[in-house]
């Protein structure tokens, strides 16, 4: 963690904090990011961030340079090559890793699918099991779901408590020996509740040493500098446009051994050096699992992202802001926030006084605050709060004190709006 950076600032740009508290600046100049040039109140960074013109230009100049990655032997081919394989050094660096740890994929999800579908499939025989948590996101269960129903083997599920919090004493039974992979989600997308990695791979070393760890870290690197190889993690899992990149990119890191182990999730050109009529020869390194031409402008705007993460990102003032957020809105008469956990980071969901989140969400839009509604592709944590769609709220590097206050202006704008005034109370939405 960095040091949470204090202000004597009470103007705009500082996050009016608790009492008691001191206030935080924003982290990074809403300057940085065009999406925001209108006044945009943007408080959706968990479901995409914004993305700042430094990663613009560096992936536009990508484009402009342009060439196919491990395509040609001319100079634009093999400059191409370089700037694909300079961004793997890149954002392996980024997470403590080796370029080889690195393979790059389409997005957090493809990446779960190949960890899924190219590593634990091939192990997975009846009677085995994989471990996921009430807290997953659909994209770390459907692909668990869908090779367990396949192998005959049991998904089972580590519940969350009535804070979000993941229950480590109902995860504990669940790792024995027929255990392949353990799934986890480093932070919750609806709560931000950041899983205990290393309490988790203690309890894995002792019960299922067999067992992977597979971290599902999308909502985590945007907030976390997290150390790929220290994590403990067996395959650590995260997309682009989380961590300022585009949108098309991501990467999964893991140590060379694992990728060893691994089958590709694609086949195609450049997944091997050599198909005869009856025999293949799979390319070495992370080609193997890179398929098609690679995403080179993609792969260089994540390492550019990632860079202008590190230079702003700051942890404690992230969890700092996330509980100045959970305050104000815990003020607003008729919100019930989803769970409690404590040293919660990024993201906050919540409903509001029985009103349709996208009715809610439609009045915000309006003013010209950007919220998430739905389920939020977490519909088994959702149940757990006994509800079918929330409001969410979620940070970004941008994010000030007046994104709180026009989300909380507009929340109040809402209820006057969308509450019946009869009875002064929609119904309960579940
Ligand atoms: C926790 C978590 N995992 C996985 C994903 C999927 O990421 P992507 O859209 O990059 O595939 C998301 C996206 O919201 C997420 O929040």
């Amino acid at each position: 963690m960095t040091n949470m950076r204090h202000s004597l600032d009470t103007g705009p740009a500082a996050i009016r904090p608790p009492p008691g508290c001191p206030p935080i600046d924003a982290a990074a100049d809403r300057a940085h990011f065009p999406a925001l040039a209108d006044g945009l109140r943007y408080l959706d960074s968990a479901a995409t961030s914004l993305t700042p013109t430094c990663v613009i230009d560096a992936v536009r100049d990508a484009m402009l340079a342009g060439g196919s990655a491990h395509r040609g032997l001319y100079p634009l081919a093999q400059r191409a090559t370089a700037a694909l394989e300079g961004a793997r050094r890149d954002v392996a660096a980024a997470l403590g890793g080796a370029a080889e740890q690195i393979v790059f994929t389409r997005s957090a999800t493809e990446g779960l699918n190949l960890v899924a579908e190219g590593w634990a499939r091939p192990r997975l025989t009846a009677g085995a099991a994989i471990v996921i948590t009430r807290a997953a996101h659909h994209s770390n269960l459907l692909p668990w779901r869908r090779i367990c129903r396949a192998a005959g083997a049991e998904l089972r599920i580590a519940e969350c408590d009535a804070r979000g919090v993941l229950d480590l004493e109902s995860l504990t039974p669940l790792l024995d020996r027929r255990v392949v992979a353990v799934a986890l989600t480093h932070v919750s997308n609806v709560t931000g509740a950041i899983a205990p990695l290393d309490a988790i791979a203690a309890l894995r070393r002792r019960h299922a040493p067999q067992a992977a760890l597979i971290v599902d870290g999308a909502q985590a690197l945007p907030h976390i500098a997290v150390h790929a190889p220290g994590s403990r993690a067996d395959f650590y899992v995260f997309s682009g446009h989380k961590v300022c990149g585009p949108q098309g990119i991501g990467a999964v890191w893991a140590p060379v051994e694992r990728w060893a182990e691994a089958e590709p999730l694609l086949v195609g050109g450049g997944a091997v050096l050599d198909v005869g009529d009856g025999h293949i020869v799979w390319s070495e390194g992370p080609a193997r699992f890179e398929a098609g031409t690679a995403n080179m402008p993609g792969a260089v705007g994540l390492a550019a992202g990632l860079a202008f993460l590190d230079r702003h990102r700051d942890t404690a003032r992230s969890v700092a802001l996330t509980a100045a957020l959970r305050t104000r809105l815990a003020r607003v008469p008729g919100v019930r926030l989803l769970g409690d956990p404590p040293g919660a980071v990024g993201a906050v969901s919540f409903v509001f006084d029985g009103l349709h989140p996208h009715d809610v969400g439609a009045v915000l839009a309006e003013r010209g605050v950007a919220v998430r509604v739905g389920h939020h592709c977490a519909r088994p944590l959702l149940a757990h709060f006994d509800v079918r769609s929330a409001i969410r709220a979620s940070i970004g590097l941008h994010t000030s004190a007046a994104d709180l206050d026009a989300l909380v202006d507009g929340l109040r704008a809402a209820r006057e709006l969308l509450a019946p005034p009869e009875t002064g109370r929609g119904e309960v939405h579940r």
